[in-house]
């Protein structure tokens, strides 16, 4: 779904976040497995024209999931369910969870996001909050617009299973 001209970003944020989810995924549960260390997007073969490869590959996701999550992580309207968290583990899954949802060959071995965001009390506010940054971190990296919408659209969804408040 591409932003039409006339119609503001944050009212192509909601229209997002009202579409159903079909890309809600259930990730299998299991033990949490070490990828501080070792990420799987080593095994990243994105198609061609894949929107992974139009973000610009593992190493420009990588340095957008790094710098939006050092900036939530630090940012003290979106901190307060970053304490004692694993950054390293989160920001490697996060790139994994990326890659499978476009195109990037990737498995993502995390666990879903309702076990994984239970109990953390996230708002409203805060999901926003992170999807700017999220969306400033890829115009930095000079993400174009239509492949920036296309990842927003993907992950919106994931805010029912995300926000408890
Ligand atoms: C669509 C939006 C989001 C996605 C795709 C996402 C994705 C992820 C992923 C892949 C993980 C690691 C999973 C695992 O450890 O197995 C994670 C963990 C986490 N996320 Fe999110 N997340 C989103 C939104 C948010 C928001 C808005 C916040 C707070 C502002 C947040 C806070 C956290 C925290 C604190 C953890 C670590 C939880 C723990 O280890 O107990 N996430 N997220």
């Amino acid at each position: 779904m591409a932003r039409p001209n006339n119609m503001p970003a944050a009212a192509f944020l909601a229209a997002i976040l009202a579409a159903s989810c079909n890309m809600c995924f259930a990730a299998g549960a299991g033990e949490r497995v070490d990828v501080s260390t070792s990420p799987n997007t080593s095994a990243a073969h994105p198609a061609p024209g894949s929107l992974y490869a139009r973000l610009g590959g593992t190493p420009t996701v990588t340095a957008i999931v790094n710098e939006t999550i050092d900036k939530v992580a630090a940012d003290p309207r979106t901190n307060q369910s970053f304490d004692k968290v694993d950054l390293k583990r989160v920001k490697a899954l996060l790139v994994e969870q990326i890659c499978s949802l476009t195109g990037g060959g990737c498995a993502y071995t995390g666990d879903s996001m309702k076990e994984v965001h239970a109990g953390h009390k996230i708002s409203n506010a805060e999901f926003y909050q992170l999807v700017e940054v999220l969306r400033d971190a890829m115009r930095h990296y000079d993400v174009p617009l239509g492949a920036r919408n296309e990842l927003l659209e993907i992950l919106a969804p994931m805010k029912r299973d995300v926000v408890e408040r």
